[in-house]
């Protein structure tokens, strides 16, 4: 199993640097059955809606959803707060939305990483405007220094105010499928 890569000359003003492996594979597995255990039993007897937030969250969600023992149902929503870069720009767009009507319906919002927590905050507003019966948020990874009014409900790792990769999270929309998670060095 490779434990470092150098990134090549293809990721530009990135080039050369190191990633640093954070959560390997087999940690990142094991929570996301944990997570899944969990949020089963929290739902027996409903049939919640799985939303992802598209691209970041698909990975995630995907092993999250085949560990669930209870029926789930799944749609994606795609918003961009960041343009190919890895800070925030500010502004959230919506580039897609839910296709599925979430009327009286339990919906789990899934996200990859809460860093600024604008996207969030601005899904938490606008699924609140929605008729569904519960609104609930898990996120794989949250940064430390995140600051939201409001708890996540499931939460995989908090981790340090570093650039992540792998697993779904991206460098430039490359590097997610690494198969563990990779700080940037
Ligand atoms: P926020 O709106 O600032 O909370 O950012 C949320 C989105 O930005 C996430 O859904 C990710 O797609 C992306 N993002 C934030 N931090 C990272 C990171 O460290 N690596 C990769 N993507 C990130
Ligand atoms: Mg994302």
């Amino acid at each position: 199993m490779k434990n470092e890569f150098i990134l090549s000359n293809e990721y530009e003003k990135y080039s050369g640097q190191k990633l640093e492996m954070l959560i390997p594979e087999a940690e990142i597995k094991k929570r996301v059955r944990e997570l899944a255990k969990q949020i089963s039993e929290d739902y027996r007897g409903k049939v919640p809606i799985f939303i992802g937030i598209l691209n970041g969250s698909f990975i995630f969600l995907s092993d999250l959803f085949r560990e669930m023992s209870i029926d789930t149902e799944v749609d994606f929503i795609k918003i961009s707060s960041y343009a190919d870069e890895t800070k925030s720009s500010g502004t959230v767009r919506l580039l897609k939305d839910i296709s599925c009507d979430i009327t009286e319906r339990d919906v789990i919002v899934v996200e990859d990483i809460i860093d600024s927590g604008i996207t969030i905050k601005f899904l938490k507003s606008r699924l609140q405007q929605s008729d569904a019966s519960s609104v609930k948020f898990v996120s794989l990874l949250i940064k430390e220094s995140t600051k939201i009014e409001f708890p996540i409900d499931y939460l995989g790792f908090k981790i340090s105010d570093r650039y992540v990769v792998g697993y779904g999270l991206d460098l430039a929309q490359k590097l997610r499928n690494l198969k563990s998670i990779y700080a940037i060095k």
